[in-house]
């Protein structure tokens, strides 16, 4: 370097100088090129929506918002129905709530949104190549065999037998709250309930969330410090080279391991089992092992370990605050739940307590609650792709490769022009009175995903959400404890999480 500059006949200072002019011009360079917008978005004059910050784009709003379904929700407010902004570091964001986007991007043009390889980083070590981030030959093969295994007849009793199983469990610590008159947190029982549900199912094991809540199974403690962690490394850049040398880091890698031993030695356990019996091995898990795609290919035991957590991970934090947002909506609604009881006084009694698998269908207005309560709160209430090739939206906005387009579902389920005058209203008879009723249309729709990608698990949460729901309200009245916010406020997750608890005073609606 010495000898570069003494041949330039330039001094240090010279050199310094030079850099110096050279990084101010890089920095005007940029400035021009970017006025409004983030480094790296392209820019779009052809887009309404608010204005950045040099270099930064809307970054600064952005941390202040309160969440960000808030932010892109008051922005569609102001903008209307399709918006943009950009963010350093993720470039242009494309916000288009109109359901001919959601088919364009999930169904017709499918194979130019992949699914981006965000999520596959941040929570690769623990949800490693499931079906949720993978995309091409291995999210295929994958989907083929969840869902025969879904469709077929042992996976329904399976699923059916566990959520009656663990509803029972939640009557009973009910009817010790009715008992002595305590409020309790509804959303912290309904995640008990959930994942009970999913360790009877998935490995055939008690957790123990619902009856021992205060010495929870490593595994549960474990998977939810994975999730929490998953969760905040969306808002650390540098989560790579910090966890390397942090405790949170280490605490990840502990957990992990701990996992992925917990799994794999319930593989070999169920591998051994099934080679003895077949017939008595029944859990998600065994299955699993038995499944076969249309060439008789079976899952190996790494992949066999990725689709379990990925399904704990599909299922359980969705169902739990489904039943959490409806039972808030209940418990605040008293038509509503007058025709709840009505349609379940009808359907159930003394002879039929318990609804049978095929007596679910029949409850069409509890269905109908739940869907209407994830028109409101969709539990993944914002989604979206990354483009990999130009293309143009069917409202004929241009979107380049690169650029990402994103459906905020909060709005679209307040939007009059989708749902009518009453769009804010929570009416469940609206999903009775659709043209397509209980099938709603997908991309008007999307709480459950629509296209090839569509939820693999809905009629499953279905009857998780429907049994419980029934059994719930035929026993019990639940009334919100005052002082706590209504509706209840939300916080920044890949779900649409209550933040506060959900306080109810629970009492018998009969007492025998
Ligand atoms: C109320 C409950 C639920 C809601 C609102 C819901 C919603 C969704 C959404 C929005 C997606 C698309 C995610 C994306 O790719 O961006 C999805 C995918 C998926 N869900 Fe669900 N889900 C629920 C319950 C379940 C349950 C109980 C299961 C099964 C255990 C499940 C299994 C899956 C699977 C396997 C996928 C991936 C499909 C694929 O990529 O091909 N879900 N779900």
């Amino acid at each position: 370097m010495i000898q570069i500059l003494q041949k330039l006949n330039l001094t240090t200072f010279d050199a310094f100088i030079l850099c110096l002019i050279s990084f101010v011009s890089y920095i005007i360079h940029l400035l021009i090129k970017h006025p409004d917008c983030a480094i790296g978005a392209r820019h779009r004059k052809d887009l309404v929506g608010p204005k950045g910050i040099p270099l930064l784009g809307n970054l600064i709003s952005l941390i202040k918002r309160k969440t960000i379904v808030q932010y892109e929700h008051e922005l569609a407010n102001k903008y209307g129905s399709n918006f943009s902004f950009t963010v350093l570091g993720q470039g242009r964001l494309i916000v288009s709530n109109d359901p001919r986007t959601v088919e364009h991007i999930l169904k017709t043009n499918f194979d130019d949104y992949p699914k981006g390889e965000i999520f596959y980083e941040i929570a690769n070590d623990i949800f490693g190549d499931g079906i949720f981030s993978v995309n091409g030959h291995m999210w295929k093969f994958q989907r083929r065999i969840i869902s025969h295994l879904f469709q077929g007849k042992n996976f329904r009793n399976l699923i059916y037998t566990s959520v009656i199983r663990k509803s029972e469990v939640v009557i009973n610590i009910l009817k010790k709250y009715a008992d002595i008159g305590k409020p309790i947190n509804l959303k912290d029982l309904f995640f008990r309930f959930t994942m009970d549900t999913f360790g009877d199912i998935s490995f055939g094991v008690d957790f123990g969330c619902l009856t021992h809540p205060d010495e929870m199974a490593q595994f549960v403690t474990y998977f939810d410090f994975t999730q929490n962690r998953i969760f905040e490394r969306f808002e650390e850049p540098f989560w790579k080279f910090t966890e390397k040398f942090s405790e949170k880091g280490q605490q990840m890698r502990k957990a992990c391991k701990y996992i992925d031993d917990y799994i794999y030695n319930m593989i070999n356990k169920y591998k051994s089992q099934l080679e003895v019996d077949r017939e008595s091995v029944k859990s998600l898990l065994a299955l699993l092992i038995e499944a076969v795609d249309d060439n008789g290919k079976k899952l190996n035991d790494k992949e066999l370990r990725d689709v379990a957590l990925n399904l704990i991970l599909a299922g359980r934090d969705t169902t739990a605050l489904s039943l959490s947002w409806m039972m808030y909506l209940i418990m605040t609604n008293h038509s509503v739940e007058n025709s709840l009881l009505q349609e379940i006084n009808t359907i159930l009694s003394v002879e039929m307590p318990i609804p049978s698998y095929d007596d679910l269908k029949l409850f069409q207005y509890t269905t109908a609650t739940f869907y209407e309560t994830l028109r409101l709160y969709p539990i993944v209430p914002i989604n979206g792709r990354v483009c990999v090739k130009d293309n143009v939206l069917p409202n004929k906005i241009p979107i380049f490769a690169g650029e990402c387009v994103k459906f905020n579902l909060y709005s679209m389920g307040r939007n009059e022009k989708i749902w009518g005058k009453d769009a804010k209203q929570f009416n469940p008879k609206r999903f009775l009175e659709l043209e397509d009723g209980l099938r709603p249309n997908q991309f008007k729709f999307p709480a459950f995903h629509a296209g090839p990608r569509t939820c693999l698990g809905q009629q499953f949460a279905t009857i998780e959400v429907v049994a419980l729901a029934v059994l719930l309200l035929k026993e019990f009245k639940f009334e919100l404890v005052p002082g706590q916010k209504s509706p209840p406020e939300f916080k920044d997750a890949l779900t649409l999480l209550m933040k506060d608890p959900l306080m109810a005073k629970v009492s018998y609606r009969t007492k025998n």
